[in-house]
């Protein structure tokens, strides 16, 4: 695992109860006025609709984060990877669960470790398996014991990346899940990551679709066998309201609904789901400037970019160009671009690996331009890998 650092350098922790307009550039910042609404909303949604929220932990990285969810009634936290489960089981993170296979035996005895761990703390481990390997190799792992782990078998809902192809495919792992005592069957993993950015409503409804005649018809097989899939896990940002009034699905897994970015502001909205407010910026500031373009000094390094270049909040900018530590703007009006030393705010193209640029993130309150910084969050799973 990283090396972390325990405590913020000095340089940011000095920036603690001053204005915003103190923070050095580039710098990730969350208002966490915005987050806090964003927060609230999703929990607030599932409860209404009487589903489990276990938001995906792997966008912020941060315990202090997730628990702030937990302490709004999330049941715990998803996370991709073993090592971002043990950074965030070691900073205070009770229920995490694995939603993603681990195949390597060195590494599954490191998810066994933890699983014990948490279970002598009162927490609980789950994972995501797709494989009778992938089950073989997890018992061995955990070896003797009672009811240790729970496990969800990854169904391919039409993303075609993990889980097994073909709802009947459910079943033996399933049958094989139960001949282990260390593991409880603890029910189905279905997300669709394709699903979430399609852009129309009416696309991702149709995707949505598909996901829950596919979960439909795991369930009915696996019942028709004499087990039982307890609980269908699954969604994200761009869908999850289809999945909670699906009647199936009984846990929503969203990440990015707590900061926003802008892919997810290309989706057309969907009135049948709250909206979010963007909470995570890259503040930045103006270090060149040409007769038709300025540059700003935060460039891929600062924020990722693989879904698609930066806004700019609140400004008739639009990003051209993206170096690694350099962004181009260009005026989408005929008003005047920012004169040099102004300070603007990327919204990030993706939150999550933007996030994982960072080992801080500067949490802000009273807004961009009034406002002070409050807190600084820390990135425990940052470059946690494997
Ligand atoms: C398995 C799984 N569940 C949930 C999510 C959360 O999706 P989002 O961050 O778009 O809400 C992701 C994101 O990629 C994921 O891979």
């Amino acid at each position: 695992m990283k090396p972390i650092p325990e405590a913020a350098p000095q340089r940011l922790a000095a920036l603690i109860g001053h204005s915003v307009a103190t923070i050095d550039t580039p710098a990730l910042v969350v208002d966490l006025d915005a987050m806090e609404r964003n927060l609230q909303k999703m929990a607030d949604y599932a409860k209404a609709h009487g589903v489990k929220l276990r938001p995906h932990g792997k966008m912020h990285k941060s315990a202090a984060l997730g628990l702030r969810q937990m302490q709004a009634g999330a049941v715990g936290l998803c996370v991709q990877k073993t090592s971002e489960a043990e950074a965030l089981a070691a900073a205070g993170v009770p229920n995490l669960y694995i939603s993603n296979e681990v195949i390597a035996p060195a590494k599954l005895q490191r998810v066994a470790a933890l699983a014990r761990q948490l279970q002598a703390r009162g927490g609980r481990l789950a994972i995501a398996v797709d494989s009778l390997m992938g089950i073989e190799h997890l018992a061995e792992a955990l070896g003797s014991g009672t009811d240790l782990i729970d496990v969800f078998i990854e169904l391919d809902v039409g993303q075609q990346r993990c889980g097994v192809a073909e709802p009947a495919d459910v079943l033996p792992l399933a049958q094989a899940i139960a001949r282990h005592p260390a593991l409880r069957l603890a029910g189905l993993q279905a997300y669709n990551g394709r699903a979430q950015h399609l852009r129309t409503v009416a696309e991702r409804r149709a995707a949505l679709d598909e996901v829950i005649a596919r979960v439909r018809e795991a369930c009915r097989i696996v019942e028709a066998a004499g087990l039982r899939l307890p609980l269908v896990s699954g969604a994200g940002s761009g869908t999850f309201g289809l999945e909670a009034s699906s009647g199936v699905f009984g846990e929503l897994q969203a990440g990015s609904y707590l900061f926003m970015d802008a892919d997810y502001a290309r989706n057309e909205v969907d009135t049948a789901q709250p909206q979010f407010e963007h909470a995570l910026f890259v503040k930045t500031q103006v270090m060149s400037v040409s007769q038709n373009h300025v540059v700003v000094d935060a460039g891929h390094k600062s924020h990722a970019i693989e879904s698609g270049l930066p806004r700019v909040h609140g400004e008739a900018l639009e990003a051209t160009g993206c170096n690694d530590e350099h962004t181009t703007l260009r005026a989408t009006s005929s008003a005047p671009l920012p004169t040099l030393g102004s300070t603007l705010w990327l919204i990030p193209g993706h939150c999550d690996p933007t996030v994982n640029l960072h080992d801080w993130m500067i949490g802000v309150r009273g807004g961009l331009q009034a406002g002070h910084v409050t807190e600084l969050i820390r990135v425990d799973a940052r470059g946690c890998l494997d």
